[in-house]
């Protein structure tokens, strides 16, 4: 197969040595607008074409396009490349609203083209793992699902820190909880520096009775990237800066004695004890690379595909709304 790369900036170089180290993929061809990440790209992989205009790349005919340009311009280019009949990789978020996105799965079922939407984290052994614990019933109901993922952030130009980081924690609620439907949004935020949100809050609420809390923040002195997951028979801790033990499953849990009238009902705790499964190290771009290419032979949809990209989509765009109505909830459908 034959992949042209779109947006060689931070993110594209890692798509372009993950892709050329795919057995299927014959021939890469990046594409950006700066020379500089041309040259970049050159002197690092010397075996790559490249190209400042994506008109031109269109002329290759790519099995696949990815693109790894700023979110505004995710939606024109992954037009473009539908329309001239290639697979499509977009990169997080998938668009920057869910009506191109909508627009965006529309043409590409009608076309019968693959859109992976690169919600790396899915790809990831911790991820991974997670979801096989909660699928296999230990951890019980899932009751609640709480995230923080801030640091000193590099500002982005174009979104806030809810379009920057919230989609990672967002596509691991997604995958982990599929089953429970998101019913509203609502989120605070502020901007110190200039009008794009720097710290904010977003609480998600479901259909039945499970609730998800995302913390994000691009001027925090310390970096943390946890998330807690609460079940009715255990609870997990996941902490993506350890190294080794990045899932610990903790035997505890809360239960309620019911008494005749309220007030004598007891709370009664249960700590028992904690474990540490192995994850998997393989790098998740790899595995996301094979799980593309393998559903474009299979003729299937990928694990994250374009209806994957938009319910992130959805919630990201009800937040917004919600930070500007000062917190109100905001219900998805
Ligand atoms: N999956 C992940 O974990 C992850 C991590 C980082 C960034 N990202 C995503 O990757 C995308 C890019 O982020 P980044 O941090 O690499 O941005 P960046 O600004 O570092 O790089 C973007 C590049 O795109 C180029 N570009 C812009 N418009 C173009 C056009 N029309 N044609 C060709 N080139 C064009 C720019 O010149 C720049 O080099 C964003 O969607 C971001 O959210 C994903």
């Amino acid at each position: 197969m034959k992949v042209g790369i779109i947006g060689l900036g931070y993110w594209g170089p890692n798509l372009v040595r993950n892709f050329l180290g795919n057995d299927k993929i014959k021939e890469v061809i990046g594409c950006d607008t700066k020379e500089a990440r041309l040259k970049f790209i050159k002197a690092r992989f010397p075996e790559v074409k490249t190209t400042n205009s994506v008109e031109e790349l269109l002329k290759y005919n790519c099995d696949i396009l990815a693109i790894a340009t700023p979110v505004d311009t995710h939606y024109s280019i992954a037009k473009k490349a539908l329309e001239n009949n290639s697979h499509i990789w977009v990169e997080k978020p998938f668009t920057a609203t869910s009506t191109q996105a909508n627009e965006l799965n529309e043409l590409a079922e009608k076309k019968k083209l693959n859109i992976f939407v690169d919600h790396t984290f899915i790809y990831t052994g911790a991820v991974k793992k997670l979801k096989e614990i909660i699928d296999s019933g230990a951890i019980g109901k899932i009751i609640y699902f709480d995230s923080v993922r801030i640091n000193l952030g590099l500002f982005q130009h174009d979104v806030n820190v809810l379009w920057d980081l919230a989609p990672h924690d967002l596509s691991i609620m997604d995958y982990i909880i599929p089953d429970n439907k998101v019913k509203a949004v609502c989120a605070n935020g502020i901007a110190n520096f200039y009008n794009h949100e720097n710290v904010a809050h977003i609480s998600v609420y479901f259909e039945n009775n499970c609730f998800a809390h995302f913390h994000v923040n691009w001027t925090s002195p310390v970096k943390i990237r946890r998330t807690i997951i609460g079940g009715t028979k255990k609870m997990i801790v996941f902490d993506d800066m350890e190294n080794s033990e990045k899932i610990k499953v903790y035997d505890s849990g809360v239960e309620l004695i019911a008494k005749e009238k309220i007030r004598e009902a007891l709370v009664q705790y249960r700590i028992g004890d904690m474990y540490s499964p192995k994850v998997d190290q393989i790098e998740a771009l790899a595995l996301g690379v094979n799980e593309f290419i393998n559903s474009i032979h299979e003729k299937r949809k990928p694990l994250t595909c374009g209806e994957d990209g938009l319910k992130v989509v959805k919630i990201l765009e009800a937040a917004d709304r919600s930070i500007k109505e000062k917190g109100k909830i905001i219900e998805i459908n």
